[in-house]
């Protein structure tokens, strides 16, 4: 038996994702921080979907503790075939600002713990021509004044996802980067956003849905996918942009948001 190992399955994307895989009978294997979250939600899909789920609470943010998840994993001895690196958060401020203990973690979350279990699986993921799928974000294509080290990380995740996906295509494992826009959910709230207002003009997907189209890309093996039709037009606009224009452009969208 097989599972499916998804991080940040607590809450917004994650969560979701939970749902849908379920639904298509993934036995599942869910992280997050909140345990309490994690074991209501396992009940809930163990009593609707014939799927087998373990919940393992673990800090991603925290320096090797990608080693520690899948340590717990081995030694109930199971194995995956899918790889979902969801967990993530943004910090909106300025860099001279910020807690630099904060700035590390993000890097450690969004960056490092998302490559090490990649490099942690790859057995696994090759024994079984398994699938991973790394969220991203569509700030991977801008620098991104007020959320600089956000955006740098997902610059990374997304670079990082494209040249794996290609190494590995002769393993039959694909690697997915899926790029979601603004989405609701949690990370606003984590990431102090306190402007809510820019989020009831703009018309922004639920996590259910931006689930269902990363789930799809990954089944699908794509390398790249961008989800919503004006995010990938301004990404279309935005690559025949100055880049200049692009960061002022990004500026002004965060700081309505702080
Ligand atoms: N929402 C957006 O507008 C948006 C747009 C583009 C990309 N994304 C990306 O989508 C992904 C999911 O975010 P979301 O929007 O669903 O936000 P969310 O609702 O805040 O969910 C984030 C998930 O990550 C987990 N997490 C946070 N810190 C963690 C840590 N230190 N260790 C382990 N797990 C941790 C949280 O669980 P616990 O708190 O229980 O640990 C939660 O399950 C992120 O990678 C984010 O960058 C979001």
């Amino acid at each position: 038996m097989r599972y499916a190992l998804i991080t940040g399955a607590s809450s917004g994307i994650g969560l979701e994702l939970a749902h849908i895989m379920a639904r298509e009978g993934h036995h599942l294997i869910l992280s997050a921080r909140n345990i309490l979250v994690l074991e209501e939600l396992a009940n809930t899909l163990r009593s609707s979907h014939a799927i087998e789920v373990h919940i393992i609470p673990c800090d991603l943010s925290d320096s090797r503790s990608a080693i520690t998840l899948h340590k717990a994993i081995k030694e109930r001895n199971l194995t995956i075939d899918c790889l979902v690196n969801n967990a993530g958060f943004g910090l909106l401020g300025e860099f001279k600002d910020m807690e630099e203990d904060m700035l590390h973690r993000m890097v450690e979350l969004n960056c490092s713990s998302l490559m090490s279990l990649s490099r942690l699986f790859m057995n696994d993921l090759i024994a079984s021509k398994g699938r991973i799928l790394n969220i991203a974000s569509v700030a991977a294509f801008y620098s991104g004044p007020l959320m600089s080290v956000y955006y740098a990380t997902k610059a990374f995740v997304v670079s990082f996802s494209e040249a794996l996906n290609f190494e590995l295509r002769n393993h039959g494992v694909s690697v997915t980067a899926h790029c979601p826009g603004p989405t609701h959910s949690n990370f606003q709230e984590r990431a102090g956003m306190h402007n809510a207002t820019l989020f009831k003009l703009l018309p922004v997907p639920t996590s259910k849905i931006v689930a269902e189209h990363a789930y799809k890309a990954m089944m699908k093996r794509k390398s790249l996918a961008i989800h919503g039709f004006i995010n990938r037009l301004m990404l279309i606009t935005g690559s025949i942009s100055p880049r200049s224009m692009k960061v002022r452009m990004v500026h002004a969208f965060q700081s309505s948001k702080s």
